[in-house]
């Protein structure tokens, strides 16, 4: 058959044309959507992004229980007044792992992002404890309770199962030890072995006593682990050497205008 006439029929027939346009489209629509179902095809890999530690999952955990993502969000938009405050934009592999994410478009507090090492865990605590001993002019609510309350470890394994199961790169190993490796990171050397969690997560992670309770592993320890580290885990040294190098006053040879007379 002539495929004029074929067309011819499809053009004839709004019916069939229109069945055979939604076809086409979704055939289109499936090329295109389906991919972006795996974080693997639209994220791309950034050296150093790991998943959380077990302690600093059950901060992340904390985090949300008490809704601080009400009044912070965790993103840097690459817009220079917020690049100028806060640091580096926000990569997406950053938060590649956060089930869900904490980007928020709500800033009653200033954005977390990049909070991890900005405070000493002293700070971060006595903030906790009352924003107003810090900040005078705070509006944050107190958090005191943290101090008090020992941290439930015993559904750690689960957490961390349920993660892996939605994506996240958790090995049977570390939900074997999860219970062990989030309290070898919150009693911190010397005291404790932290070698085998280190091997699991990686050398940046940060093992200590974080709240200044020795005895004591509080859910105020994994929160402030949690804070301590987030937005750590990439090495931005490298693109500020790039970025300087960019920057640089154009060399001397640039031609200076003549000046012309008529
Ligand atoms: C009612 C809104 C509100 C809630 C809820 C809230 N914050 Fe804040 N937060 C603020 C404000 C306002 C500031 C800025 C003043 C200050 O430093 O206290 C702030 C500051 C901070 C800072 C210091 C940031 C910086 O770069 O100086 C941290 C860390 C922080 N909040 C963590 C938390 C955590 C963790 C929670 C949940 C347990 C929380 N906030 C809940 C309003 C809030």
């Amino acid at each position: 058959m002539n495929p004029l006439k074929k067309h011819e029929f499809l053009e004839k027939n709004s019916f069939v044309l229109l069945i055979a346009i939604i076809v086409t489209i979704l055939i289109g629509g499936i090329i295109e959507i389906i991919p972006l179902f795996r974080a693997e095809t639209v994220i791309e890999p950034v050296k150093g992004v790991r998943p959380y530690t077990p302690l600093e999952l059950a901060g992340y955990n904390i985090y949300i229980r008490e809704g601080c993502y009400n009044c912070h969000s965790q993103q840097i938009r690459p817009l220079r007044d917020e690049v100028e405050r806060y640091g580096h934009y926000s990569l997406a592999a950053e938060s590649m792992y956060d089930h869900p994410f904490q980007w928020g478009s709500k800033r009653t507090g200033p954005d977390l992002a990049r909070v991890g090492k900005k405070y000493s865990d002293e700070w971060h605590v006595a903030h906790m404890m009352d924003p107003r001993s810090v900040v005078p002019e705070s509006i944050m609510p107190s958090y005191r309770f943290l101090m008090n309350r020992g941290l439930k470890m015993h559904d750690l394994p689960q957490h961390l199962e349920a993660l892996a199961l939605v994506g996240v790169p958790y090995t049977d190993e570390m939900i074997k030890n999860a219970k062990q490796d989030a309290l070898r990171q919150a009693t911190g050397e010397p005291r404790a072995n932290t070698s085998a969690l280190l091997e699991r997560y990686g050398e940046n992670v940060a093992a200590r006593d974080f709240d200044g309770q020795p005895n004591l592993v509080s859910e105020m320890d994994a929160l402030v682990a949690y804070l301590q580290m987030l937005g750590t885990l990439v090495d931005f040294n490298l693109t500020k050497e790039v970025e300087a190098e960019l920057n640089q006053p154009k060399p001397e040879n640039t031609p200076v205008q003549q000046e012309v007379t008529p």
